[in-house]
């Protein structure tokens, strides 16, 4: 049995203005003789940041290749007019998310385990599965990575910043407090970018003439449309449970979002 306090009801949230109308006042008072009379930021403020961010390093660069056979693939990619450090940062990049990817689904297990069992949710074994993926493509990235002569354990500025943003996520799924329902909301996000990013690579694999390499970059992506769709169906489940509100008619699978309003 979990907390039986639940996110959606309604309790003590003070960090709205309306629960103290007399100190909301003087707050929008304070807030406006604080603040400059722009609701944008400064222009000279904008021109700083811009000013400083024209001369910043990178966060990063990529290490030249470990092995002669990576020299040599280089050397022939950069023949061919390709710049093949772009390609290894991708690399790179899809490395770091599935390793995030793979603690994000451990992290689920756990909101699962503690979460009081609904309709539609997810069960042990799905997540388990989609965990492993996650870690099966960490592995083709890692062994894509060697074969081309790359360090793995190198970490690539792409890698560097998609960790960054990913480190949000796992901060929000691992947080006590969130619920599976929660959790998911966060799984969604990573979910969309890795559908997004494998095409990516897999486009750009067979743009640069690795076709074996795309090929197995468009299973690992088959996969991750099957994890979208999944998330989507167990998220959605778990809205219509929380708000009181029937399956979609003609929507059997909750796979897809809403469609927009027209
Ligand atoms: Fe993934
Ligand atoms: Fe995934």
């Amino acid at each position: 049995m979990s907390n039986p306090t639940k996110p959606t009801e309604t309790g003590p949230n003070r960090t709205g203005i309306a629960s103290s109308p007399i100190d909301g006042k003087a707050a929008v008072e304070g807030a406006q003789a604080g603040s400059p009379p722009a609701v944008f930021e400064p222009p000279a403020l904008s021109a700083a940041r811009a000013r400083v961010a024209s001369k910043a390093g990178p966060v990063g660069t990529i290490p030249p290749p470990l092995s002669v056979k990576g020299m040599a693939a280089t050397a022939v990619q950069m023949i061919k007019g390709n710049k093949p450090t772009v390609f290894l940062d991708l690399l790179g990049e899809r490395l770091a998310f599935e390793r995030t990817g793979t603690r994000l689904y451990e992290a689920l297990m756990v909101k699962l385990e503690a979460a009081d069992p609904h309709p539609g949710g997810p069960a042990r074994e799905d997540l388990e599965r989609i965990r492993d993926e996650e870690l099966e493509h960490f592995g083709l990235l890692k062994r894509t990575m060697e074969s081309m002569g790359a360090d793995p354990t190198a970490v690539t500025p792409s890698a560097d910043v998609i960790a960054v943003a990913g480190s949000g996520l796992l901060q929000a799924v691992s947080d006590a407090r969130v619920t599976l329902n929660e959790a998911l909301k966060a799984i969604l996000t990573a979910e969309l970018v890795d559908n997004d990013s494998w095409l990516m690579l897999a486009d750009v694999a067979e743009r640069l003439g690795h076709d074996e390499m795309a090929g197995e970059f468009r299973r690992a992506l088959a996969e991750e449309e099957d994890h979208l769709a999944r998330v989507r169906t167990w998220l959605n489940a778990a809205v219509e449970g929380e708000a009181g509100i029937s399956a979609r008619a003609g929507d059997g699978s909750g796979a897809s979002p809403p469609s927009p309003s027209p």
